[in-house]
């Protein structure tokens, strides 16, 4: 059997019905795509079954017919040739695309509900020694996670939970103690920390050098439930929690890469959590099917959507509502950092 012939370098978004059977074309020969026409005859290659679990069930079919998760799209076409296109920043109808008016808060609004917020400008609460800001939340326009920003000078942080949501730690300065419903776990900068439905945490730094870090839980919730006490209840079942840097577990995205850090490896099923580099260029404007928290660690850019763009750097944090159309521009030499949420989703390679 020969190899598939690519149909298209992106998937096809198709919302399906109930109960519905499809056959996806494996060949790349049908004039039908996604679909099969009969075209495979003779080539080796045979239809994909799929039946719809759900009506209006969204699902992204592989047009680049290498995926390894038939009938959908995993990401391969990515680092096909020509499978990630990039724009050009300085084309007319870009250059006509305005920059969002810099604005008194923290707030700069895009298209669609997608914003980028800025760590610099933002109201802080304090709750003992902790202080915060929530940077992603419903009131916000979140459907499907919050984030919250925090710093720990020194001492015990006050002890918190988020109910029955997943939570993610992100560690972006300093090492310390994530105490997790009563187990004590060691961290450090660039580690992301699981925290179970229903578990406590409190974090404590080592010495007298700060922790910042980003928290999400997923869903959305409101503001952190404080506890007086540090519930016992740690889930076993899942006695790894903490992941960090390892340039081993780099996965290429055409010239760009990621390496998963909190995902279903460790039990988190429908959160991701995950660790990128952006060398500098534009990406082709493009969609998700997920929501995303995208935190810049370092460098600077530009976040567009179809009407508006805004500059990010280090510090800002994006949030990009689902199917939201966007490019990430990196515009420094060295390129950008990223760290990024989620959810629903498992696989931050995917997109249309
Ligand atoms: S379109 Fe084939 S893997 Fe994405």
């Amino acid at each position: 059997m020969s190899e598939p012939v690519i149909a298209n370098r992106k998937p096809y978004y198709q919302e399906l019905k109930q109960g519905r059977r499809y056959y996806w074309c494996s060949c790349g020969h049908s004039t039908r795509q996604p679909f099969c026409d009969g075209s495979h005859k003779g080539t080796g290659f045979e239809p994909v079954e799929y039946v719809a679990r759900e009506a209006g069930e969204e699902v992204l079919f592989c047009g680049c017919k290498h995926t390894k998760d038939r009938p959908f799209c995993d990401g391969t076409h990515n680092n096909l040739p020509g499978g990630y296109a990039e724009d050009d920043p300085n084309s007319p109808e870009n250059r006509a695309i305005p920059v969002v008016p810099t604005q008194e808060g923290p707030t700069a609004m895009l298209d669609g509900g997608c914003y980028v917020f800025s760590l610099d400008k933002a109201e802080y609460k304090t709750k003992g020694n902790f202080r915060y800001c929530r940077v992603i939340s419903e009131a916000q326009g979140a459907r499907y996670q919050s984030l919250f920003y925090g710093e720990i000078d020194a001492g015990a942080s006050p002890i918190m939970g988020f109910g029955d949501r997943h939570v993610i730690l992100f560690l972006a300065q300093g090492t310390g103690t994530v105490t997790i419903s009563g187990r004590e776990i060691s961290a450090g900068t660039g580690d992301g920390v699981y925290v179970r439905p229903g578990e406590a945490f409190q974090v404590t730094p080592s010495g007298d050098a700060p922790v910042r870090l980003f928290i999400s839980a997923c869903p959305a919730a409101g503001e952190p439930e404080w506890r007086e006490t540090m519930p016992d209840k740690f889930d076993a079942a899942i006695p790894r929690r903490v992941v960090g840097i390892d340039p081993a577990r780099r996965q290429a995205m055409a010239a760009r890469y990621f390496q998963m850090l909190v995902d279903k490896s460790i039990g988190s099923d429908v959160v991701t959590q995950f660790i990128g580099h952006i060398p500098k260029s534009k990406a082709e404007p493009h969609r998700h099917l997920y929501e995303e928290a995208l935190i810049i660690l370092s460098g600077e850019g530009m976040m567009w959507t179809e009407t508006r763009k805004a500059p990010v750097k280090g510090g800002d944090v994006i949030f990009l509502p689902r199917k939201q159309l966007h490019s990430l521009e990196a515009t420094a030499e060295a390129g950008m950092d990223v760290v990024g949420v989620i959810y629903p989703g498992d696989n931050p390679s995917i997109n249309y």
